[in-house]
């Protein structure tokens, strides 16, 4: 499908975001909608997957017939089968007149059956047979049924799991699965996040009549790294809850921590979670700079090694990830590295901004510093973050000549903490 028609789908129905899984489910939707086939849309609590059957319903012909939406989740157990399939009077105490079920009702359209993983083993065996032969019978009756339902069903359980375990029929898994949809899971598609925040944030700044919250830079990596447990639901909500309780418009990361849960927070890289909360500003501002530090010495390693490559005209098919800085590049100190570098070198003339802080944190000792990356470079052991901020320490002691208290406020942290690291980093 054509991107513009992708994104005529998105503009109708209110989907944010550019990520290629994001368009392919979408693409799937538009390419099964004029068939007849069962689609099952699955994917995590809160990834969107609502969307879906509407798409499918809409550009299907049976875009005129009804379109019905039932919660299988949310019916009890008691009386799934009387919703679903209709029952007649008197078929059980409270069944004072006939009445139409779902499946009646939704002839010639489209059935929507959100959580069909919880529909009881019963239930699976009625919903097959519509499946199968178009056919059912209302509870308490003997007279089948004919219908012409299309059925797109949704799960945020893992199917292949529940049949496994006998929570539900292998034969409809099968048969619902035709056409399957997976909505990818927010943290899968990074690029989106800020896209929806953005857009959240206006639409609650319009109903709330306040101005929209925006972003700082390290707050948009916190965001865009956080773990999103409960996906696009979960910072709608999020975005919601800082647009009514902060009064400050520009969100920072220290402000943005307070309303991320503190347990995925732990699954994000080590990178954010090396302090607890309770210093907040060490370990936010401060860990977003050495992850900033961090990838550049990264992409320093890469661009070497590409240079290094380009010279000897050797053809490398190694993956980005996976480049080593050859060992030998530094041992010769070769002059043509530092000046085929130069563009990006970040101890050269005019600097970036975050080159700029690269040399204030690095104590301008450039000779030193090759030598040091020459032998973590040798020994094939990247540099972590606890290395990095051993050699602050450690750099910043020399500097104020073993004086605790000056080094610490250098760092701006307390002494206490900067004792405490000494000991834990085993600092002389
Ligand atoms: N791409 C998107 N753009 C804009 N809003 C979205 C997008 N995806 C999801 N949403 C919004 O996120 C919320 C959750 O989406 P939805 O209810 O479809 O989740 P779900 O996958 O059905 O979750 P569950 O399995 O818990 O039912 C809704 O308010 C929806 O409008
Ligand atoms: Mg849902």
């Amino acid at each position: 499908m054509q991107h513009s028609e992708i994104q005529a789908v998105k503009q109708r129905f209110g989907i944010i975001g550019t990520s290629e899984l994001l368009n392919r489910a979408i693409d799937i939707a538009v390419q099964v909608a004029p068939t007849d086939l069962s689609v099952l849309i699955t994917g995590e609590s809160g990834v969107g997957k609502e969307n879906f059957p509407q798409i499918i319903h809409h550009y299907s012909h049976r875009k005129h017939g009804p379109y019905i939406a039932v919660n299988c989740g949310a019916i009890p157990e008691g009386t799934i089968d009387s919703e679903l399939f209709g029952h007649e009077k008197g078929s059980f105490t409270g069944a004072t007149a006939d009445r139409k079920g779902y499946f009646e009702v939704a002839d010639g359209g489209t059935i929507f059956l959100d959580e069909v993983g919880e529909l009881p083993l019963s239930t699976q065996v009625r919903l097959l047979r519509v499946l199968e032969a178009g056919e059912f019978i209302k509870v308490g009756s003997s007279k089948t049924q004919k219908t012409n339902v299309r059925v797109v069903a949704a799960s945020n359980l893992n199917m292949i799991q529940a049949t496994r375990d006998g929570r539900f029929r292998e034969d409809l898994f099968y048969r619902l699965n035709t056409v399957p949809i997976a909505v990818p899971a927010l943290r899968d598609r990074k690029e989106d996040i800020v896209l929806l925040f953005r857009k959240f944030a206006s639409d609650f700044a319009e109903k709330y009549r306040m101005p929209a919250i925006k972003l700082t830079d390290d707050a948009k990596v916190l965001l865009t790294n956080y773990y999103w447990n409960g996906n696009v639901r979960q910072l709608k909500n999020i975005t919601e809850q800082i647009s009514v309780i902060e009064q400050q418009r520009d969100i920072s990361a220290v402000i943005l921590r307070n309303y991320l849960p503190e347990d995925d927070l732990k699954r994000l890289p080590a990178l954010f979670t090396t302090s607890g909360r309770d210093q907040k500003s060490f370990s936010s501002e401060r860990e977003i700079l050495y992850s900033v530090l961090f990838d550049m010495k990264k992409d320093m390693n890469d661009l070497n090694k590409l240079v290094h490559e380009i010279i000897n005209g050797q053809q490398s098919e190694t993956k980005r990830e996976e480049a080593h800085f050859p060992a030998t590049f530094i041992a010769h100190k070769d002059t043509r590295f530092n000046t085929a570098v130069s563009g990006v070198d970040f101890k050269k003339d005019k600097p970036s901004r975050e080159t700029k802080e690269y040399d204030d944190l690095d104590g301008g000792d450039d000779f030193q510093d090759a030598e040091e990356y020459h032998e973590e470079e040798t020994a094939q052991k990247p540099l972590t973050l606890e290395d990095m901020e051993r050699q602050m320490i450690k750099r910043t002691l020399e500097k104020h000549r073993g004086k605790r208290k000056a080094a610490a406020d250098e760092l701006e942290i307390s002494e206490r903490t900067l004792y405490r690291k000494i000991k834990e980093y085993g600092i002389e």
